[in-house]
């Protein structure tokens, strides 16, 4: 008998992409297509636009990630496709290509929750046990959870207000970093970082969100506009026009890392430390930590030092895993196939949920 094959899709951003993955956790074929330009050069994304452009690019990307397995379409075992939560309209494009395909080849459908199938990449290159506690960082999401099985999250924590990631490209863009030619074609946040490496992180006054408050939420809003009032006052004292770059720009960028870092850190070691005082987790329990946002060197290297205080290990999927795929819809496809949970043979009732 073959293994199980299944085709994950993934629209709930601006991302468009599309993998097939086997029981074994092989990649047998993927196609990613990312919107990022068209919206870095609009200044921020636009879901009119994001959807034209999901609906422009996601044949393609599908059948790419087709061909390239050398498995035809009737040999899938299912389909499972990111239905929440997301953008409205982009996941409304993924889901209806996707019931079309289930209509069209009479395949099972798997609903699939984005932030659950971040949650579960890691386990499509090490052998983690349940339960494990997540980190979760990137534009759209940030949240702290324990991963108790699959679909079975206890949320100790989430943002009150921004996602890291939004925080960075704000800032970045604030920076006017996009016309800094090292910078030109990164994302905000991987700007901030390769600025970062020339800057004094100790430039600004440090401050640390919600350092008052006993729980493991996040805020990064008041951070955000911290350092966005900083650059106003550089602005002023270096006669810039709104537009050009500050001289101390690499200062303001390492200052605001750090702080992003250092919020991120202090908001995982109460969680931890909530988790060993309630014996929620087993002593030598992973820490995984996904997102765009845990690309970033600093970041890792903080969250690396925590893991090595609380005899922990720290697992974090490579960049190209952490940050929207195909991939990781389709893995959530397979562990569900394989726990028999969440599969639909009828699609009849089936609804995208943004929130
Ligand atoms: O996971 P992702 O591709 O999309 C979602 O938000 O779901 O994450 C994108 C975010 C962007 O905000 C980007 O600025 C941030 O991840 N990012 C980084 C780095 N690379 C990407 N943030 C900090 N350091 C990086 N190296
Ligand atoms: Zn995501």
């Amino acid at each position: 008998t073959y293994p199980r094959v299944v085709l994950g899709i993934e629209t709930s951003c601006d991302d468009t992409g599309a993998a097939v993955v086997d029981e074994h956790g092989k990649i047998l074929g993927e196609a990613l297509l990312s919107q990022k330009d068209v919206h870095l050069k609009a200044g921020g994304i636009i879901p009119t636009v994001a959807q034209q452009l999901h609906r422009d690019n996601i044949d393609r990307v599908v059948n790419e990630a087709i061909i390239c397995s050398g498995i035809s379409a009737s040999n899938l075992s299912a389909v499972a496709t990111t239905v929440k939560p997301g953008l409205a309209l982009s996941l409304g494009v993924g889901l209806i290509y996707s019931l079309d395909l289930v209509k069209q080849y009479n395949k099972p459908f798997i609903p699939i929750h984005h932030m659950e199938a971040h949650a579960l990449t890691v386990r499509l290159l090490h052998p983690v046990e349940f339960p494990f506690l997540v980190l979760l960082i990137s534009g759209g999401h940030c949240l702290l959870a324990v991963a108790n099985g699959i679909s079975d999250f206890l949320l100790l924590g989430q943002s009150i207000d921004e996602a890291p990631g939004n925080s960075l490209d704000k800032v970045s863009r604030r920076l006017s970093l996009i016309k800094h030619p090292e910078c030109s074609c990164m994302s905000g946040g991987q700007a901030i970082e390769h600025l970062a490496q020339f800057g004094d992180k100790t430039f600004c006054k440090q401050i640390l969100p919600l350092s008052k408050y006993q729980d493991c939420n996040f805020s990064f809003s008041g951070l955000q506009n911290y350092f966005n009032c900083v650059i106003q006052k550089m602005e002023d004292v270096e006669g810039i026009e709104n537009g050009a770059v500050l001289s101390c720009a690499a200062d303001i960028a390492a200052s605001f890392q750090h702080a992003v870092a250092h919020h991120i850190i202090k908001r995982t070691q109460r969680a931890i430390l909530f988790c060993k005082q309630e014996n929620i987790l087993p002593i030598n329990a992973s820490l995984v930590v996904s997102g765009g946002v845990a690309s970033n060197g600093y970041i890792r290297k903080m969250l690396q030092n925590l893991t090595d205080c609380m005899g922990m290990s720290l697992l974090c999927p490579p960049p190209q895993l952490c940050t929207d795929n195909g991939i990781m819809i389709a893995w959530n496809g397979i562990e569900r196939l394989r726990a028999g949970a969440g599969i639909l043979n009828d699609t009849f009732d089936i609804r995208y949920e943004p929130r």
